[in-house]
């Protein structure tokens, strides 16, 4: 069983994302760029199928939720009344030796600092703040208009929120849902993609009438759905729980805050917040509500579920990998694997195989992710698919071509069953079904 404490996993997940297509360091060609990442061909269907199950659960699924896609760059003043201006910021304190700047909360880089100076005892400034939020400047001609990207992609529900109740049928309670990139312009990016100045949020904001207990019986609620979506795709309950925030380190905008933590090899560690913001935004950008009903008028509470679909993916691939001397296996989820469907003709020399192999594979690949493999024998091409988490593998073998039907080979129990060629859809779904 993969040890989750091991330090090597995150080398091992590391190696295994660039060797297979997952993950690629940004502009890599050219040295790379500290924060920033690429994801491959099976990268961008992992993240896709996290975002789409996401989509499914907190829009989909329910009557009150709508979605937005808002822009990155908004009117500055924005960021001025939201608060981000003075308060997304970082304390840092500085080498008095080398002058190297290190975030005054991470004990492990300033230890890890403190030993490169061997001789002499290395000592720190007083913690000082830096802001996080990314400039950007628009237009041609000077001066040129400063603007942010954006540091939450929230901010972007907020200002379109009389748009949105006048223009669609919500009434409080309701929530608008937004997935999109975010930036930061973190000091010290790390621990692969974990810690990135750009990167993939997902949220709900969900807006209620003021009332301290019910308010907090829905924050409770939105706690256990984001629990158990998580739980429900896969990861080990053991490896997740909540840490509520203390009174000096929640955000400005936050009256009460509860994150998701994972197990990871590098410790417990936040990849979804769930925040009480109360009136904050609201109020700040002048923005109320008025029942269509009553008329009654006032300032909605928000309660949050802010998670990153980077962190999540990361967590997912880190949850997922089983290791031992023979194989690795990535225990996805099916709903979430990159690809669903294997494909091999048993003997790549066969036409009459390769023909009917690549027939299956043309009308599998309409419906699901499929992928076809002649290279190797068919033990290799099993430890390729494990290795990126394909669900089943189809072999198409002399048998076959008599019966109409194939070998699905399971990823998880190695076990193996005929099924004919005509139910592979129905058989997949059912494999898929919710
Ligand atoms: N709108 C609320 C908000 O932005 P946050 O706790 O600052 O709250 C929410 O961020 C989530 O966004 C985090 O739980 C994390 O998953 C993700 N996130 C934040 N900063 C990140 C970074 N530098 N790299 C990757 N993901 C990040």
């Amino acid at each position: 069983m993969a040890d989750n404490k091991t330090p090597s996993l995150m080398d091992k997940m590391a190696s295994l994302c660039k060797r297979r297509g997952f993950i690629f360091p940004s502009s890599e060609i050219y040295g790379g760029i500290q924060g920033f990442w690429d994801y491959g061909p099976l990268g961008v269907e992992l993240k896709n199928n996290i975002k789409k199950e996401w989509w499914k659960k907190m829009v989909y699924g329910r009557e009150d939720v709508v979605g937005i896609d808002a822009a990155i760059i908004m009117n500055p003043q924005v960021w001025k009344a939201s608060g981000h201006l003075e308060a997304l910021v970082d304390p840092l304190v500085e080498c008095k030796i080398c002058h190297t700047r290190v975030r005054a909360d991470n004990e492990e880089a300033i230890k890890a600092h403190e030993n490169e100076h061997k001789d002499e005892k290395a000592q720190w400034t007083e913690a000082k703040s830096f802001n996080l939020m990314t400039e950007v400047y628009l237009g041609v001609t000077e001066p040129k208009q400063k603007a942010y990207l954006r540091g939450e992609i929230t901010q972007g529900v907020f200002v379109n929120f009389e748009n949105i109740v006048s223009s669609s049928r919500v009434a409080i309670p309701f929530g608008i849902a937004q997935i999109g990139k975010a930036f930061r312009n973190e000091i010290t990016p790390g621990n692969f993609t974990f810690r990135s100045r750009e990167f993939e949020q997902m949220e709900l904001e969900y807006f209620v009438k003021p009332d301290e207990e019910k308010s907090r019986e829905t924050f409770e609620y939105f706690k256990k759905l984001r629990m158990d979506w998580y739980v429900s795709l896969g990861i080990k309950s053991e490896n997740l729980r909540f840490r509520d925030h203390a009174d000096d380190e929640r955000a400005h905008y936050a009256r009460y805050a509860t994150d998701i933590q994972y197990n990871s090899p590098f410790g417990w560690q936040e990849f979804e917040g769930i925040h009480h913001r109360g009136e904050y935004d609201l109020k700040n950008h002048k923005l109320s509500y008025q029942d269509k009903e009553t008329g009654e008028k006032y300032i909605p509470w928000v309660i949050e579920t802010s998670g990153g679909v980077d962190r999540a993916t990361l967590f997912f691939l880190l949850d997922s990998y089983y290791g031992d001397d023979k194989r690795v296996v990535l225990k996805l989820d099916p709903k979430l694997a990159p690809y669903k469907v294997a494909i091999f003709p048993l003997l790549a020399n066969k036409p009459e195989l390769v023909e009917k192999a690549k027939e299956i594979y043309l009308r599998l690949k309409r419906e699901f992710n499929t992928v076809f493999d002649d290279r190797g024998n068919i033990g290799k091409r099993y430890f390729a698919q494990d290795e990126i988490g394909t669900p089943w593998c189809i072999t198409v073998d002399f048998d076959t071509l008599k019966d109409g039907a194939v070998t699905v080979r399971d990823r998880d129990s190695a076990k193996q069953e005929r099924v004919g060629i005509d139910k592979l859809n129905e058989w997949f779904q059912e494999k898929l079904k919710d």
